[in-house]
């Protein structure tokens, strides 16, 4: 067995909107509050991280991981066109000296879905200056950013160009009662294909980005991806090879110029004539109604390794919404074994940060359980599951048992 790096990075992952509470600049808050909103819940006061970071924090330094991902929110430090917000500035600067006080190193994403309101209202990713916005944008975080080691541009920019196709077919289906995700539902549905001018537009904001953190902070610089783990149906290997180009391959292709590609998995999906198609029913889906899938991380992992042409990985996402958490510590520690199988094989992969450090706000509903910690959601009260201290146990060894 291949041992892991020394400085393997063992942590937990956190978005902004789902966890800091009034987002009130974003484009998702209001698409929340739009008359008729097809989210079921608002993200309201999320689990006040933006107040709370400290304690949460916290509790994973002193449980044994040594990083935490979380996210500058670019709707709190840019409310609104070309005016930038120092007290939101500070903020994130404080967040990353309290990681580092703590002894975890700090991966920080700058974009995660959501966009400022202003931005989205002027044509989001599709307008010709996006790359500029969004340079300038970073231009002006990157005191903040000056040692941190690791900086992931743009959060599943695969999912933002599924949105961008599927937008208002898929808020009406988290409605419509299917128990599934926003996040994911793109891949719920036959037909789908990710917007390919938004795909475009993304790489090469993204491409504009990497320069600016390289030039400015110093960072590793990558992007994320979701990674479905598609699998084909009998006979239809070849819309399977389609689909994971447009789903996939596109972006994995495309960080090959990058210091690294996150990696974000959690089940496997079939392909059928039309297309990805629902999770079969099954007693083991999980609350997001995703297959039990263990095994996905490692099949991306390879995935990612190939087709990004051997760009170092960092698992910058891997869990599962469970309200049971034995069933959370069997499946990290299968998705570990598999991850240590590709190390084995001499993948290079750089660490792996759980989704997610608490229970969250999941894109329009609370009830999928992601969390290491759950939270009261009238109190704010943290209270770490068993699954933190296990983590923490494999970070502390660096490797399972
Ligand atoms: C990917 C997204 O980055 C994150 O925001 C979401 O909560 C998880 N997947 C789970 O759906």
């Amino acid at each position: 067995m291949t041992n892991l790096r020394d400085d393997f990075l063992w942590g937990a992952a956190t978005s902004p909107h789902q966890i800091e509470g009034n987002n009130v600049n974003s484009d998702w808050w209001a698409m929340e509050h739009a008359p008729g909103s097809p989210l079921p819940e608002r993200s309201g006061d999320a689990v006040d991280s933006y107040h709370r970071y400290p304690e949460d924090m916290r509790l994973l330094a002193d449980a044994g991981l040594n990083a935490y991902r979380f996210g500058f929110e670019w709707a709190r430090i840019e409310p609104a066109d070309g005016e930038f917000s120092r007290a939101a500035l500070d903020h994130y600067r404080q967040m990353v000296d309290t990681a580092h006080d703590l002894g975890l190193a700090p991966v920080v994403t700058l974009q995660h879905f959501t966009l400022p309101r202003w931005f989205a209202e002027s044509g989001g990713w599709l307008v010709p200056d996006a790359a500029d916005r969004f340079a300038r944008y970073i231009e002006f975080v990157a005191p903040a950013l000056r040692d941190v080691g690791w900086v992931c541009t743009i959060n599943e920019p695969n999912m933002l160009a599924v949105f961008a196709s599927v937008r208002e077919a898929a808020m009406a289906a988290v409605s419509a009662d299917t128990g599934q995700a926003a996040t994911e539902l793109g891949g719920l549905m036959a037909d789908i294909r990710p917007d390919a001018a938004v795909a475009e537009a993304l790489a090469a904001v993204h491409r504009r980005a990497v320069e600016v953190v390289r030039g400015t902070a110093g960072a590793e610089a990558g992007w994320t991806i979701a990674q479905q783990s598609f699998e084909p149906t009998p006979g239809n290997e070849e819309v399977f090879r389609r689909v994971h180009r447009d789903w996939e391959g596109f972006y994995l292709e495309a960080s090959r110029d990058d210091d690294f590609v996150g990696v974000q998995a959690y089940t496997s999906q079939p392909v059928a004539a039309n297309g990805p198609v629902p999770h079969p029913e099954h007693p083991d889906n999980t609350i997001t109604g995703w297959a039990y899938r263990p095994d996905a991380l490692g099949i991306s992992l390879r995935r990612a390794w190939e087709e990004a042409g051997g760009v170092p990985l960092l698992v910058t996402e891997n869990g599962i919404a469970t309200a049971d958490d034995s069933r959370r510590i069997a499946y990290t520690g299968e998705a570990l074994r598999h991850l240590q199988a590709a190390v084995d094989e001499g993948i290079d992969v750089r660490g792996y940060l759980h989704w997610s450090a608490l229970d969250n706000y999941e894109w329009g509903r609370y009830a999928p359980t992601f969390g290491l910690i759950a939270v009261d959601r009238e109190t704010f009260v943290r209270t770490p599951k068993p699954s933190l201290a296990w983590l923490g146990a494999c970070a502390r060894r660096n490797g399972l048992a």
